[in-house]
């Protein structure tokens, strides 16, 4: 039988985070250049992104470039930022198809202007769209979104718009990129390693985690449908005792 079929539709994960990893290490396997590694990759982006909206994942945020991939070689850069731009132009289609709105999280104004522009263009087109919610993760660093949302909470309170007391939790969440966004349920990473890299940290709490050796740009919505599948054969606690859960 076949992941697609096992999985349990009224318990799917919210919100599914991915770390695309392995896109060099795939490209070295097959004696390419590194960036034909991200050029495959983005058609491992354009299956999961499918498989996600034909089963009714409601948020999938995917992590494409970090603060620290800024410090990568000018060239590899440079052509991950140009995929970006040919990416969201060719794309465009598929997410009016299937009805899924593009939104980005992290320092969009370090973007070059190219990626900034078309990337303004998409989320304006497909704003009205209501299936599932694609958020590219982009010059994104999780330390560096709570910095910002502790400066904003810190200018609300110079300016006596709150008190100290009044922060918590939810103050906080609404201070990040994420802030519609349901927590984390299922993390994956590919490629075999095994770390969170600034990605999500607050918004992982309570996810799962999933790792798999599969190289990403080999990935595909079979393998997305095992990782979920495996998510729910597992007991989520959130503190409390199996006991207490049944
Ligand atoms: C990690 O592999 C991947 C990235 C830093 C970039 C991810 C980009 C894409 C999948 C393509 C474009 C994305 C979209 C959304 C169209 P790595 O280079 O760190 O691989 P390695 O660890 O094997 O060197």
């Amino acid at each position: 039988m076949k992941y697609k079929d096992k999985i349990n539709p009224d318990a799917l994960p919210k919100h599914i985070a991915i770390i695309m990893d392995g896109n060099g290490r795939w490209a070295k396997k097959q004696g390419l250049l590194r960036v034909a590694g991200h050029q495959k990759g983005t058609k491992a982006v354009r299956d999961v992104v499918e498989g996600c909206a034909e089963i009714g994942i409601q948020q999938l945020t995917l992590y494409a470039f970090s603060t620290e991939n800024w410090k990568r070689p000018k060239m590899e850069v440079e052509t991950l930022m140009k995929l970006l731009v040919s990416s969201l132009r060719k794309e465009i289609k598929t997410l009016q198809d299937n009805n899924i709105r593009l939104d980005a999280i992290g320092n969009l104004q370090n973007l070059p202007a190219s990626v900034l522009k078309e990337l303004e263009e998409v989320m304006d087109k497909t704003s009205g769209n209501t299936r599932m919610n694609l958020t590219l993760a982009l010059s994104y660093g999780s330390r560096d979104e709570l910095v910002q949302a502790m400066q904003q909470i810190g200018a609300k309170i110079q300016r006596n718009e709150i008190s100290l007391k009044d922060i918590d939790e939810s103050v906080i969440n609404e201070h990040l990129y994420t802030r519609k966004f349901p927590d984390v349920d299922l993390l994956i990473r590919t490629s075999g390693e095994q770390r969170i890299s600034n990605f999500l940290l607050w918004q992982i709490a309570y996810a799962e985690l999933y790792f798999t050796k599969i190289l990403w740009p080999d990935y595909r919505r079979e393998h997305l449908f095992e990782a979920i599948y495996n998510y729910q054969n597992r007991e989520r606690r959130f503190g409390k005792t199996s006991e207490q859960l049944g």
